[in-house]
């Protein structure tokens, strides 16, 4: 049931005020900051390192967990995709925290990645929709991401509740360690309980990301940019372009374009920038004048401050709302998802079922 969209990923878009709230209802106590987590099974206090695994848009969500990690309690993270891990034969021991993360929970080499970790990580904890999984029952934890059933193909409120989820925990490690204030808790968990409210205002750019797509919709390649955290969300809205509207996409690290990407810049190429005005949005504005200055083509997406001060010359701009620096990227996967819903509507492809793609891959 589409619940009167188009297409199940337009639906499951438009789901995620809902989804993200009612994760933040099971993570967190009505009107309470506290964090309700698995502590007793999950000591972060005296882990040394963590691995995070999985593929895909799942692989983009443990991208995204790194900076939250290292950054909020200062635990060196691994990110790796799970078919490469699973061959590598990494070194994993005791310090090692193991962590997976699939939306279906059956995903094969993810899987395969997680029971090569069973009996040499300190602990084995996933991150799944599906409860009663594969992945859920094979590991020590396994935390909820509560965003429903997933339909379309390309995931979308699974994405956001991953990222909401590990966010979670990356609050949890930091106060274990002591290395997040009551305060700074209190402030994030606000921060978090304002989330759905500002997709709601995301959700509400949706008549000028369609008119945008439009225009994408004739690119032969697009390339997204993003810096820090909002870089793996770069690579994020590129596949989810690729995989449905098939057209080629690639995301870079703002500051790697003039160490090769920028000579495929002209005007025939748009540009799309995520760029909250964070810490790093001055590095992302001279990143994005280089393309501007090689008749790049920019679309940026931002808040009033930032698109404020980008200056002249864009060829489209996105604004979102004002959003607690940590959680943009959140906020920001919503017009990267409606970026590609519209382009691929336009150019008349099958939304839900792209060609060659499965939803679950249980097989390697
Ligand atoms: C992209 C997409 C895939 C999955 C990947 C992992 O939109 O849906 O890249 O993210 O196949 O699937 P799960 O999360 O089920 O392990």
């Amino acid at each position: 049931d589409k619940a009167g969209h188009k297409h199940f990923m337009a639906k499951e878009i438009a789901e995620q005020p809902q989804v993200i709230s009612e994760a933040i209802g099971h993570y967190f106590g009505a009107g309470q900051s506290e964090i309700r987590f698995p502590s007793d099974q999950v000591d972060f206090t005296g882990v040394s390192r963590m691995v995070l695994v999985a593929c895909g848009t799942a692989f983009y969500a443990c991208l995204t967990a790194k900076y939250w990690i290292e950054k909020l309690a200062g635990i060196p993270v691994e990110v790796d995709v799970a078919s490469e891990f699973r061959y590598r034969e990494p070194p994993v021991g005791p310090g090692t925290l193991a962590l997976f993360v699939s939306q279906s929970g059956e995903t094969a080499d993810t899987l395969a990645a997680l029971r090569y970790c069973k009996g040499k990580a300190d602990r084995i904890v996933s991150v799944v929709n599906v409860t009663e999984s594969s992945i859920a029952r094979e590991s020590d934890v396994a935390l909820p991401i509560l965003a429903g059933t997933e339909i379309g193909v390309a995931s979308t409120k699974a994405f956001s509740c991953q990222l909401l989820v590990l966010f979670v925990t990356a609050m949890e490690a930091a106060r274990q360690r002591g290395l997040l204030s009551a305060d700074r808790q209190a402030d994030l968990v606000s921060a978090m309980r304002g989330l759905p409210a500002r997709i709601n205002l995301a959700l509400d750019a949706e008549p000028v990301i369609e008119a945008v797509a439009q225009e994408l919709a004739e690119a032969r390649d697009v390339l997204f940019l993003g810096r820090g955290q909002m870089y793996p969300l770069a690579l994020e809205g590129a596949l989810k372009l690729k995989e449905i509207s098939y057209i080629h996409a690639e995301a870079y690290a703002s500051g790697e374009l003039k160490h090769g990407p920028i000579a495929l810049i002209d005007q025939n190429v748009p540009v799309v920038v995520l760029a909250p005005r964070d810490a790093l949005f001055e590095k992302s504005i001279s990143n994005m004048q280089e393309v501007m200055a090689r008749a790049g083509k920019v679309l940026l997406v931002s808040d009033r401050a930032g698109l404020g001060v980008a200056g002249e010359g864009l060829w489209r701009s996105i604004e979102m709302p004002g959003v607690e620096d940590l959680l943009a990227p959140i906020l920001y996967a919503i017009p990267a998802q409606l970026l590609a819903y519209h382009t691929a509507v336009a150019k008349g492809t099958d939304v839900d079922q792209p060609r060659n793609l499965a939803k679950s891959v249980t097989v390697e």
